[in-house]
């Protein structure tokens, strides 16, 4: 099922602005290119995973950077109590912990209510089959490749096995979700991952870690192809 804004056609580089230098963050958002790629916001409370990051208002400043596609990964307990706030800062879709879910359905449903896409994430503990009845309401299946929590960590290759059975469950439900990684995404572990069945690529590190991030940007993309069409 799909709703709420266009995304862009599959493969997608999608910029985490987690490791972007916030006092530059016009330059920093600047790199990424409305036509070809999303940029992800890392929302975490200090309860559901130790970091604590931002809120809306900085959601709403990139927002007013750019018109590019804001993808927002909320690591928060209780997420449904801020979809709305989220939403009116210019979030075009939410991507919701099932471990932070109370009523799973209850929290998608208010995603969707609120005109975002839906997005539904698992720690690398959480099997895909806790997720399995939820997959036919999604627009977007996260798969995390780390712990949650921090950047810069190391990707975790057995997660490679939880994006083709992501992909192969996608075919046998004929659901439309796209499937991303996160964590450790760089140019090798990203063509992995767009091998095992990935369509959207988190990368934080490898690219605002970088000397010249919009270069590292333009490599990741070359590495999965990213070619920016609308769909
Ligand atoms: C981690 C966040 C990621 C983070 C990825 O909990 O969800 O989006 O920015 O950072 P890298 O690419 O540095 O692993
Ligand atoms: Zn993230």
């Amino acid at each position: 099922m799909t709703a709420g804004p266009h995304p862009l056609r599959p493969p997608i580089a999608a910029p985490s602005i987690l490791s972007a230098d916030f006092a530059r963050l016009p330059e920093e958002v600047a790199i990424a290119d409305p036509a070809r790629d999303w940029v992800h916001c890392d929302i975490m409370d200090h309860h559901f995973v130790p970091n604590l990051t931002f809120g809306p208002m900085i959601v709403g400043a990139v927002h007013r950077l750019t018109p590019a596609f804001l993808d927002v990964h909320l690591m928060v307990e209780h997420p449904e109590r801020l979809v709305e706030e989220f939403r009116r800062a210019g979030a075009d879709q939410m991507t919701v912990h099932l471990e932070a879910c109370a009523d799973p359905p209850a929290v998608l449903g208010r995603v969707r209510a609120s005109g975002a896409r839906v997005g539904l994430a698992l720690k690398p503990g959480t099997p895909l089959a806790a997720a399995e009845r939820f997959l036919g309401d999604l627009d977007l299946l996260l798969v995390m490749t780390v712990e949650p929590g921090f950047g810069g960590q190391r990707f975790m290759e057995d997660m490679l096995d939880k994006v083709r059975a992501a992909r192969a469950s996608r075919e046998r439900l004929r659901a439309d979700y796209l499937i991303e990684v996160d964590g450790g995404i760089a140019p090798d572990t990203a063509r992995r991952s767009l091998e095992a069945g990935a369509d959207v690529f988190v990368a934080g590190h490898s690219v605002f870690g970088e000397p010249h991030p919009a270069e590292a940007l333009a490599a990741l993309r070359e590495a999965i192809g990213a070619a920016g069409a609308r769909r």
